[in-house]
């Protein structure tokens, strides 16, 4: 799922995630008409972000579009913790739900980790619970829920490269919960040499040459440079920041990765953009959690993605 250009193959995250909805969207309807079971879903947004907004949006849609039961809850800013937590309460014991997410951040009145830990671990489509997290530390990948992002930048490092990482060293640069930790666990249970960079590594740059895979994860538009690059590696840009761009009228604005893409494609062999690369894969991931939640409560097989 790769195209040419000048240097890097491009690797097209929007053609990945339609195979893996299309996949879905199959499994979905035998799933259905075998057991009767439909996946469901609940996304809960609580404020007013207008980013989060968009995001909780395109999440509802492509459940809709993959044949889901999907429900948004909209919380106003102002919600107590304790009504949140109530709420969650209900969606774990709702049977018609099988998989929640609530999306970050929350208000700085809420303590996202006592949100996130009430979600039960079985609906966690995230994978942020202790639970999941610790299955997927421990190389329990199989029946961990791994988060969207990482496991959708997995997908598209294996299609580049397979599935087996042995002999292959690994950057990722951040080390949030999100991405970066998930992220390398992931690459070490696929037999990768991984090494997580932050904001405190000594010569990132130097770091980041040596790496077969670079996976970046950190929110900074543009600080990867083409000469950070080892020839020839796999680059996977999970940044999606706007910047200013004048050149395109007054007031406007583009999205760019954490990579400088005209300057890494030139030295990279595969490269993910921004737009149309992992961002497509991040939701498409969702749904595939989603249907293996309701695939594991209805007690029948789990398709593999
Ligand atoms: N906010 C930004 N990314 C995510 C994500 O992957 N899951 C949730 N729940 N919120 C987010």
């Amino acid at each position: 799922m790769a195209t040419e250009t000048s240097g890097a193959k491009v690797i097209d995250g929007k053609l990945l995630a339609e195979d893996v909805v299309a996949a879905v969207k199959a499994a979905t309807s035998d799933l259905l008409n075998t057991t009767g079971t439909k996946p469901g879903i609940a996304v809960v947004i609580v404020g007013e972000d207008p980013a989060s907004q968009v995001y909780v949006a395109s999440k509802g849609r492509k459940a809709r579009e993959c044949g889901f039961h999907s429900v948004q809850h909209t919380l106003t800013e102002d919600t107590s913790e304790a009504d949140l937590l109530d709420l969650i309460d209900s969606l774990n014991n709702d049977p018609a739900i099988h998989g929640i997410l609530v999306q970050l951040p929350l208000p700085k009145h809420i303590d996202e980790g006592r949100v996130i830990q009430t979600i039960v671990p079985d609906k966690d489509v995230d994978g942020f619970h202790y639970i999941n997290v610790g299955k997927l530390g421990t190389g329990a990948v199989d029946s961990a829920f791994v988060p969207c992002t990482p496991a959708g930048s997995m997908i598209m490092i294996e299609r580049q490269l397979g599935r087996d990482l042995s002999g292959l060293t690994a950057v990722v640069i951040g080390r949030s919960n999100i991405v970066g930790k998930p992220m390398a666990n992931l690459l070490l249970a696929a037999n990768a040499t991984v090494t997580v960079a932050h904001s405190r590594t000594k010569d990132l740059p130097a770091l980041a040459r040596t790496a077969d895979i670079l996976v970046a994860a950190v929110g900074r538009p543009q600080m990867v440079k083409g000469d950070w690059i080892k020839p020839g590696a796999t680059v996977i840009d999970v940044g999606i920041n706007r910047i200013d761009a004048p050149e395109k009228g007054e007031g406007k604005t583009r999205l760019v990765g954490d990579v400088d893409y005209a300057e890494a494609a030139k030295v990279a062999g595969a490269i993910t953009p921004v737009p149309g690369g992992v961002g497509p894969m991040t939701i498409a991931m969702l749904m595939a959690n989603t249907l293996v939640a309701a695939c594991r409560a209805a007690g029948v097989q789990i398709p593999k993605f």
